[in-house]
């Protein structure tokens, strides 16, 4: 690349070391450190992902990388300041950690900043501050822990997708080590190209609350645009995320449920517009028939059709024909 980029690339190394140094081998450091621990993170994570502290002051990354020669420019464009009106500038991340964001190669390119529980309950502030998009960082593109779980997803063909930066470092914890993460957004179609280059399949696992769960549909929704890849589905239960259920019930316990207690799309769809309904209602069956069967009529596998086709008729007590009728009319209108 052109030089502005090497020195970007320079930049956040700089930035990722003294973020870490301080995190790990200063007492400024000793609070964010204690509190990552409690959370559960183990000194081969902290030390391998590099996470880091950023102390309660607006200079001091700024001092180190001017001290170590980087240009204005460079300071600028790196998005790890802020620049006043007056031009002047201050660090954008104080008295957060500092989570470290990799391009595909490894090097830190953006970092993810969290705030103290305690701050996140003031809300004075976000809870998670990103750097903003710069030269190296396009948040459409990346995905969190991605350079590290590539080797493993191929391996397992499959890769887990995760709401947040703590569920992929607790699912690591759990020997699951195929999760990423998007920035906090929505799933993107660069983001799935990317996914598609490495699996045929993924597995969407996001947190068990309402929000997590309308995510869930919005991503399978986007991964239908994308035919290749078979998407299926890790709901949790009890509004957890997948770290606060390895908190509860254990490493062992999420990956016997990421092993063998996937289930697939069409399933959540079966879970999911029952939501909204009372079942008992005919108004309600009419309806949850017809949005499942719009569902149906995108699946390819004739087997998974007829899967559940058998269970809907079972269920609601109607003949596969007229189920079969009306999905066939379904396919019709896709074509
Ligand atoms: P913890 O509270 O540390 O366990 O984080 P979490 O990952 O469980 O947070 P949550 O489920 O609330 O959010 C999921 C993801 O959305 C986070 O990992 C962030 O990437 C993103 N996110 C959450 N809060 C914010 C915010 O205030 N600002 C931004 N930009 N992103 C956020
Ligand atoms: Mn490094
Ligand atoms: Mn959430
Ligand atoms: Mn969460
Ligand atoms: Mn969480």
């Amino acid at each position: 690349g052109n030089s502005l980029t090497h020195e970007l690339l320079q930049i956040h190394e700089e930035a990722c070391q003294l973020y870490h140094h301080i995190l790990v081998n200063t007492e400024v450091g000793s609070e964010a450190l204690a509190y990552l621990k409690q959370r559960g993170l183990t000194e081969e994570q902290i030390l391998e992902q590099e996470i880091g502290y950023a102390p309660n002051e607006r200079n001091l990354l700024k001092q180190v990388l001017e001290n170590k020669g980087m240009s204005q420019q460079g300071l600028v464009e790196s998005g790890l300041m802020i620049e006043t009106k007056t031009g002047e500038l201050f660090d954008r991340f104080f008295n957060r950690i500092i989570f470290p964001i990799r391009n595909d190669q490894g090097k830190p390119i953006a970092f993810s900043g969290r705030l103290f529980d305690q701050q996140v309950a003031d809300k004075r502030a976000p809870k998670y501050l990103n750097s903003p998009e710069t030269k190296l960082f396009n948040k459409r593109q990346v995905l969190y822990n991605f350079s590290y779980a590539r080797a493993h997803a191929r391996k397992l063909n499959d890769l887990f997708l995760f709401e947040g930066f703590m569920d992929v470092l607790a699912a690591n914890r759990a020997n699951v080590l195929a999760g990423v993460a998007s920035m906090g957004t929505s799933l993107t179609n660069e983001q799935i190209q990317k996914i598609a280059k490495i699996v045929d399949q993924v597995t969407i696992c996001y947190d068990g609350d309402q929000a997590g769960i309308e995510a869930t549909k919005r991503s399978l929704e986007t991964f239908q645009t994308q035919t290749k890849l078979k998407v299926n589905v890790l709901r949790l239960p009890e509004k957890l995320d997948p770290d606060d259920y390895i908190k509860k019930y254990g490493e062992t316990a999420f990956y016997e449920l990421a092993t063998h207690h996937k289930e697939t799309a069409m399933n959540f769809w079966l879970f999911y517009y029952e939501l909204d309904k009372n079942l008992t209602n005919e108004l309600d069956q009419l309806q949850y028939i017809d949005e499942v069967l719009t569902e149906l009529a995108k699946l390819n596998s004739v087997i998974e059709r007829e899967m559940y086709l058998k269970q809907l008729a079972d269920r609601f007590h109607l003949s596969i024909e007229s189920l079969q009728e009306t999905l066939q009319q379904k396919k019709q209108a896709l074509r």
